[in-house]
C-alpha cells in the first residue's frame, strides 16, 4: 500500500500507445484508467456493465447503436458520459484525446462482443502503469 499521490501527467507521459488503457488506481472492485485516443476504436459492448469516460484534453466522439437506430455523442474536453450496459458503442478521436475511463476491474477495452480487433487497438483489461509512473515520481525510462 502505498500513500503516494499518482499525477495524471506523469501517468500519461509514461506509455505513447494509442487505445491502450493504463490503471492509475483503484477504487473498490473498479479501476480508474487513462488512455490517449485517437482515430477510430472498434464497435463492441459491454454486456454487464456501464462504461463511464471523462474527457481530460482533445474531443471524444462516441457512436452508440440500440434498437432505435444509431447516435452519436460529442463530448468536448471536461465532459463526462455513461455508455449504458448492453449499449453498441463505438469510441473515436479525430483530432485526437486524453481520457479517463472508470470500471469494474476486469473489463476488457473491446468488450464481451466485438468484431475483428485491428492493430491499432489494445485488447486489454488495464494495463499497468511503467513503473516510477504509478506514484508521483520521475517515470522511468
Ligand atoms: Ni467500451
Amino acid at each position: 500500500m502505498s500513500y503516494a499521490p499518482i499525477a495524471l501527467s506523469t501517468a500519461f507521459a509514461s506509455f505513447d500507445t494509442l487505445w491502450s488503457p493504463h490503471v492509475v488506481t483503484r477504487v473498490n472492485d473498479y479501476d480508474v484508467r487513462v488512455a490517449k485516443v485517437e482515430g477510430d476504436h472498434i464497435w463492441h459492448v459491454h454486456t454487464d456493465t456501464d462504461e463511464f469516460f471523462l474527457v481530460l484534453d482533445g474531443e471524444l466522439h462516441i457512436a452508440l447503436r440500440d434498437g432505435a437506430g444509431e447516435h452519436s455523442v460529442r463530448l468536448p474536453r471536461g465532459s463526462v458520459f455513461t455508455v449504458p450496459r448492453g449499449t453498441e458503442h463505438r469510441p473515436s478521436a479525430p483530432s485526437g484525446a486524453s481520457i479517463l475511463l472508470f470500471e469494474p476491474t476486469g473489463t476488457s477495452s473491446v468488450g464481451d462482443r466485438h468484431g475483428d480487433v485491428p492493430d491499432h487497438v489494445d485488447a486489454t483489461t488495464g494495463r499497468a502503469l511503467p513503473s516510477g509512473a504509478d506514484h508521483d515520481g520521475a517515470p522511468s525510462t
